[in-house]
This record gives structure tokens, sequence and C-alpha cells, in this order.
């Protein structure tokens, strides 16, 4: 993350002495002359630390040093002068100043301690980072790979953790795409860095640019607060850009300058920053064709196609099913009371001949529903759930002759189970109904495109699935193409 410092002090050439001393690539400087400039920018730019010069500022000093520290980011402030005494110092210091720096200290020294402050600043800072899921480092070499298919692969994509190139990473849904990324990164040289992964789908196109890039308060109605992008949060590290096809065009333009050119620009702001991040994006689209459909830029194809990696769908690494499905009993096992040994080996067979339209994610969701529906300690084939019996013709139904699993299950497991049939038959319908349109399916629902976009996700379902009359629609005379 760069960590933005407000320098004040009561001319340029001593801002510029500030910023000399600070020359490192992960701090942005910015200079106020003033109390005034200091609290216009204070007014609309988000910073970290405050390296305030007491002669540049009225006094009381200690108060503005209290008002500081009360911004929603409360930024630390290190207060820069000559104190007439101890007493002095107390008072700054009381007010929530960080530290207190003589002017008279040596260059070194002074140095020294305003880059050690920034580091503390740096590792205590609780980012918007967390917002990321807190997984465990995931490894390259523990990823199953009993297959060929999977071998094959990573051979490839350990070649590509060394390197800092833009990387484009394709797949089915659910084949671990964005796994794949954070075991990349992990391993790579950035790992001490963050990884900060955005969906370009779940998001509306104004919220979505702001969230890259960042914006300054007042920039747009309702923007009352500046906010940092997802760019600059991950700077020294990767942002992962997943369903990178669905960027609006507006913004692919708008990311194809920042891979150029490796600076940003936040919405509203004058100026650009400099940013060091490593992109990797993601899609399980066809981006050939979405560039054939002029809905993807091919300047922008070739800048993110630098190196491309395509992790095989589960159907095509079956050996890989058993080493899976343990890894994640294992895992689930201790999320139930009731003990869980093993699986029979019909239900690996099961397993193993499934086609798995939702790869590794719905393996991993038919083993979770297993292990809750499990009342024996080994799991039986009766426990998978319907996606995969019907292989061995066993009714799906809730409502049929034969009396239902689930009357079975105490009620809170029995209700669950029943919502979650209800809302694969609701959300289908409405996709079908809406030609996969994510934002009317939303509208209809009266839910948020985000949380419809998890819950598509954990059933597996896929808006490319539901588009067949949006493709023909698509293809009347008089829609495509355009003779002006
Ligand atoms: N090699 C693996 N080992 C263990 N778990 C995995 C592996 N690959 C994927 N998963 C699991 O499968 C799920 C889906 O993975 P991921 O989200 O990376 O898929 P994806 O390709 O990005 O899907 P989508 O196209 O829908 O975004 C994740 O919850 C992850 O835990
Ligand atoms: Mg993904």
């Amino acid at each position: 993350m760069l960590v933005r410092v407000l320098a004040v002090a009561g001319s340029r050439q001593e801002i510029q002495e500030i910023a000399r001393f600070l020359a490192r690539s992960e701090v942005l400087i910015t200079g106020a002359e003033n109390e005034q400039q200091m609290w216009r920018r204070l007014g609309s730019e988000t910073f970290d630390m405050v390296v305030l010069t007491l002669s540049a500022i009225s006094h009381p000093a200690p108060s503005i040093v209290e008002q500081i520290r009360e911004l929603p980011d409360r930024p630390d402030v290190v207060a820069l002068g000559e104190p007439r005494d101890s007493e002095e110092r107390a008072s700054y210091l009381s007010a929530g100043c960080l530290a207190f720096l003589d002017t008279g200290m040596s260059g070194r020294v002074f140095g020294q301690a305003l880059r050690s402050l920034i580091e503390r600043r740096r590792e205590e800072r609780p980012t918007q980072l967390e917002l990321a899921p807190a997984v465990e480092p995931i490894r390259l070499a523990s990823f199953a790979s009993n297959s060929p298919a999977m071998q094959r692969f990573l051979a490839i994509a350990h070649r590509t953790v060394q390197t800092d190139s833009t990387l484009l990473i394709r797949g089915e849904t659910g084949v671990g795409k964005e796994w794949l990324a954070r075991a990349i990164h992990a391993e790579s040289l950035r790992s001490n860095g963050p990884f900060i992964a955005i969906n370009c789908a779940a998001l509306s196109e104004s919220l979505l640019e702001s969230e890259l890039f960042g914006h300054q308060k007042g920039a747009f109605t309702g923007a009352s607060q500046s906010r940092r992008g997802h760019f600059e949060l991950a700077h020294g590290g990767t942002i992962f850009l997943d369903e990178i096809a669905e960027l609006p065009s507006h913004l692919q333009a708008k990311l194809l300058r920042v891979l150029e050119e490796r600076r940003i620009q936040a919405i509203g702001s004058e100026r650009s920053i400099e940013v060091d991040v490593r992109v990797m994006a993601a899609t399980n689209r066809d981006l050939e064709d979405a560039i054939r459909e002029k809905q993807f830029r091919l300047d922008l194809y070739y800048r993110l196609n630098v190196v491309s990696l395509t992790v095989p769908p589960l159907r095509e690494r079956r050996e890989d099913i058993p080493t899976l499905a343990e890894y994640f009993i294992e895992n689930l096992r201790r999320r139930v009371p009731h003990e869980i040994v093993g699986i029979h080996s019909d239900v690996m067979d099961a397993l193993s001949e499934h086609t798995w339209p939702g790869n590794v994610r719905e393996l991993f969701n038919a083993l979770e529903r297993a292990v809750m529906l499990c009342r024996e300690n080994v799991i039986q084939v009766a426990d998978l759930p319907f996606r995969v019996d019907e292989r061995a013709g066993v009714s799906s139904s809730l409502t049929g002759l034969a009396r239902p699993a689930w009357c079975d299950l105490s009620w809170p497991a029995a209700r669950r189970t029943l919502l979650e049939e209800a809302e694969r038959t609701y959300f289908t319908r409405l996709l079908e109904e809406e030609d996969g349109r994510v934002g009317e399916v939303a509208e209809r629902a009266g839910i948020d495109p985000r949380s419809l976009y998890d819950k598509m996700r954990r059933l597996g379902l896929r808006k490319e699935d539901f588009r067949r009359s949006l493709a023909r629609r698509a293809r009347r005379p008089g829609q495509t193409g355009s003779a002006s």
C-alpha cells in the first residue's frame, strides 16, 4: 500500500527537504504551505500521516493536532519544531502526536526517525485490505496434481512465479482461477505485499471506477469522503481483476492507460500517482469472442495476455478428484459436531464420474452438503446432492412420492436444504427470464447485484448459460454494427 504523507511547512523548499528524507517508492508526499492549504488537502484527500512544521501554523497547535486526529482516517501526526520547554512538548504528545522531532537534529537522524514512524504506520494501519478473505497462503505445490492435465498446467504455472509479467488466467467457472492467482502471488517476490481482488462484474460502472482508481471527496454526488482505489491499495503487491471481460468499455480504455503508464488518477483528482502493481486478470468467457463482438478491446487484450494460463476443468483431471475430496472433507469435518471418518467407496466412484459443470467449487459444495447431511460416520451416496445422485437415477424432487430424505434431518438442517433448492429454482427461473442479465434479476429479486453474484457463485449458476436469447437479439438486423 502507498503511505500518503501530508508535509506542512512554511515554504516549498522546506517541503522538498522533508520529501527528500522520505523519497521511497511506497511513500506519496503532498505539500501544504499554510494552515488553510493543509485543511483543504485534508478535506479532499486521504492521508496516513501529517508531518506538521509548527512554525507554519498559527497557535494553539495542540488543538489542531486533536482535530487532525479526529478525521475519518485518523492520520498520525508528527510535529516538527523547537518546543519552548518540556511542558510544551508534553502538550503535543497528549494531544495525540505520534512523535515530536526537533528541527535541530541532524538530517540523517531526522530522516531515519521519520522513515521508522512511517514503517510503523504501514504495518499497523487497519486497511480495507481486510475486506479480502483471510486465507492462509496457498501454495502451487499443494495443488492436487495426480492428473497429467494438472501436471502439465503446473509446470507452466511455476514459470510465472518469479516474473513480474501481467497474467491472464482463463478457465471455466469454479476451476480455481482466483485460487491459482493467490498461490502465484504467495510464491512471488511480492508475497509480502497485498493481494487485492476485485470482481469487475459485481459492481455498477460508476462504483467500479471508484473502487479501481479511487475518488476524491466531492468528486460526484455522494462522495462525502475521499477513498483509495484498489490499485493504490495493491501497491507493492498484486491486483486480481476477476471477470475482466465484463469491464465496461470506458474503463477498458482507462485500464489500458494504467497498464501502459503504471499511473492512476482518482476520480476528481488533478494529478496522477505512480503505482507498482502486478496485474492478474481472470475470465471464464471467450475473450476472442468478446473481441469479435466488439465488447472487448483488442489492445487491452494484448496488454493483459502477456502470459496466459488456462486452468483445466475438473472433468479433464478426474484423477485429482479423490485428493481434492479428501482435502475438503478433512477441512469440513471439523465444522460438524458428529464424527466423520471417511467416505464410502461408492461415493468416490460417483464423484469421479460426475461431469462437474461447476468444477472444484461444485465439488466443495457437494461435499459440504454431504458432511452436513451425513447421519453415520461414513458419507454415503444418499448424502450427495441430487446433481450427483442423478447419475444413479435417485429422485431429487422435494415433493415426489418417495419420502424425502430431508424428513430425517433436524429442522435447521432440513430448512437449509430446502432453502437452497428453492433458491436454485428461483434464481434459475429469473435468470432464464432475463436472459442472464444480472442487473435485471437483482432488481426483480430486490437484492443488490453483488449479493446476487455471491449466490450464483454458491449455487454454481453462470450468467453466460442464460445468454442464448440475448445473442439472438443482438443478431437482429438494425441492432448490430453502425452504418453512420
Ligand atoms: N486446487 C484447489 N485446491 C483446493 N481448493 C480449491 C482449488 N481450486 C479451487 N478451490 C476451491 O474452489 C473454489 C472456487 O475457486 P475459485 O474461486 O478460485 O474459482 P474461479 O475459477 O475463480 O471461479 P469463478 O470463475 O466463478 O470466479 C474456491 O472456494 C476454492 O476454495
Ligand atoms: Mg473467480
